[in-house]
C-alpha cells in the first residue's frame, strides 16, 4: 500500500492534516490504535482561538462549530473576594474565543474525512515508523505502508517521537507538584463566561460545553485520584473555591465525567528528523490553564500542510526545512503563557507568604492596568 503522507493518530492534529491534504489534493492515511468511540468519547479541553475557528470554518468542518459554538468576548479572574473581568471586545478589538469541545471537533473531522472518503482506520495494532533517512514507510497489523513523508500526530504517548535515534531531539520540560480534577456535569452554566479563581484552597476553574452542560476543574495534588473525589466532595469544594465573591450560587447537577489530568510542559526541538514531522502533543504539551494544547496543534498542521503542498507541487523543500522552526515560536510564546497563567492562579506547596503578596500583587496588575491585561487578552484569544 503506498500514499504521500503516512499520519500515525486521529486526535485534532492527525485528523485535520488529512483534511487540510486532501483539499490541496495530497492523499494521506490515518492510523489510530483507539475505536472511532474512543477517540470521538474522550473529553478534553474547549476553547477555540479565533484562528482555529477560522481554519475549521474555511476547511469545511465548521458547520455545526458555527451553529452548537459558544463565542465568547472576555473572563473573569475571581480572587480575593472579587470578580475581575478581562473585556476582549476593549482590549482586543474584534477577536474573540469559542467555547466548543475538542471532542465535538474530533466527531466533525472524523465525519468529514469519512464524507470525503479519506482512509482512517481505527483500532490499528502495533504502528512502527521505518526508513525515516530516505525511504519511509509504516508497519501495523501485519501490513506496510511505504509513503512520502511521515507526520506524528500521535499525542504525547505515540511511538514516532520515540523513533528518533537517541541524541537528536532536545527536550524541554517542567511538571507541576498538582493535577486538574475534570468534570462534566449536566447543569446549567453559572456564570456566562468563564470564571478562572485563585484561592487559598487551590484554583478553580467553570467552563461550559452548552446552554445545560458545564465544566469545571479543580486545582488537586499530583497525585489525586478520582476515587478520592465522590461528587459531593467535589460540589462542595468548588463552591468552597468559587462562591468567594457576593451573591454568586454554584448550581449543581448530576456529574456525567471525571477525570485527572496531569500538568506538565514539554517541547521537543527540532520537530522534525529525515522524513518525520512531528505535530501537536507529540511534540510540544502545555498546562491546560491558558487552553492552548488543542489550538496549538492546528496551528502546527496548518504550517505542515502548506509546507507539504509546496514539495508535492513543485518539489521545494523550503517550508519542510522551516516546519519546526515556523512553529517553534508559537509554540513557546504559548509554553510561557500557560506558565504564566498557571503560576499566577494556582497555591504552590513550597510557595512562602512573600511569594504570595508577589502573586497578588501581579493580579492585581492585570486587572486594573489596560496594559497587563491587553497581555493577557491577545494572547489568550491567540497571536496572529
Ligand atoms: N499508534 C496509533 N495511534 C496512536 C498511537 C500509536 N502508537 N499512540 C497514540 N495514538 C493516538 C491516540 O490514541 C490519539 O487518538 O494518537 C492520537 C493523538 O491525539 P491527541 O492526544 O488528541 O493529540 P493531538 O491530535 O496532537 O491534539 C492535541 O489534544 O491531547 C490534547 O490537550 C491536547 O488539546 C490538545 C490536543
Ligand atoms: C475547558 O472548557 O475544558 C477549558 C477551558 C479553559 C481552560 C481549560 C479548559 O483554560
Amino acid at each position: 500500500m503506498r500514499t504521500q503522507v503516512g499520519i500515525i493518530g486521529a486526535g485534532p492534529a492527525g485528523l485535520l492534516l488529512s483534511h487540510l491534504l486532501h483539499l490541496r489534493g495530497i492523499s494521506s492515511v490515518v492510523l489510530e490504535k483507539r475505536s472511532r468511540d474512543y477517540v470521538e468519547r474522550r473529553v478534553r479541553a474547549g476553547v477555540l482561538e479565533q484562528g482555529t475557528v477560522d481554519t475549521l470554518v474555511e476547511a469545511g468542518v465548521g458547520e455545526r462549530l458555527r451553529r452548537e459554538g459558544l463565542p465568547h468576548h472576555g473572563i473573569e479572574l475571581r480572587y480575593g473576594g472579587a470578580g475581575h473581568r478581562i473585556a476582549f471586545e476593549k482590549l482586543v478589538p474584534g477577536r474573540s474565543i469559542t467555547v466548543y469541545g475538542q471532542q465535538e471537533v474530533v466527531k466533525d473531522l472524523i465525519a468529514a474525512r469519512l464524507a470525503a472518503g479519506g482512509d482512517v482506520r481505527f483500532e490499528v495494532e502495533d504502528v512502527a515508523v521505518h526508513g525515516l533517512e530516505a525511504e519511509p514507510y509504516l508497519t501495523f497489523g501485519g501490513e506496510r505502508l511505504d509513503c512520502d513523508v511521515i507526520a506524528g500526530c500521535d499525542g504525547f504517548h505515540g511511538v514516532s517521537r520515540p523513533s528518533v535515534p537517541e541524541g537528536v531531539l532536545s527536550v524541554f520540560e517542567r511538571d507541576y507538584p498538582f493535577a486538574w480534577l475534570g468534570i462534566l456535569a449536566r447543569v446549567a452554566p453559572s456564570s456566562e463566561e468563564l470564571i478562572y479563581t485563585r484561592t487559598e484552597r487551590g484554583f478553580a476553574l467553570h467552563s461550559m460545553r452548552s446552554p445545560t452542560v458545564s465544566r469545571f476543574y479543580l486545582q488537586v495534588p499530583a497525585d489525586a485520584t478520582v476515587e478520592e473525589w465522590p461528587d459531593e466532595r467535589i460540589w462542595a469544594e468548588l463552591k468552597a473555591r468559587l462562591e468567594s465573591v457576593p451573591g454568586f450560587t454554584l448550581a449543581t447537577g448530576e456529574i456525567m465525567e471525571k477525570g485527572v489530568t496531569p500538568m506538565r510542559a514539554f517541547v521537543v526541538e527540532p520537530m522534525q528528523y529525515g522524513r518525520l514531522y512531528l505535530a501537536g502533543d507529540a511534540a510540544h504539551i502545555v498546562p491546560p490553564t491558558g487552553a492552548k494544547g488543542l489550538n496549538l496543534a492546528v496551528a502546527d498542521v496548518r504550517v505542515l500542510t502548506d509546507a507539504l503542498a509546496a514539495y508535492f507541487e513543485n518539489g521545494s523543500t523550503a517550508l519542510l526545512d522551516g516546519y519546526s522552526e515556523a512553529c517553534l515560536k508559537r509554540v513557546w510564546r504559548a509554553q510561557h503563557f500557560s506558565w504564566w497563567m498557571t503560576t499566577l492562579l494556582h497555591t504552590f506547596e513550597d510557595d512562602d507568604p512573600y511569594g504570595r503578596r508577589l502573586q497578588l500583587s501581579y493580579l492585581d496588575y492585570v486587572t486594573s492596568s489596560e496594559a497587563a491585561a491587553t497581555t493577557l487578552a491577545e494572547n489568550y484569544v491567540g497571536m496572529p
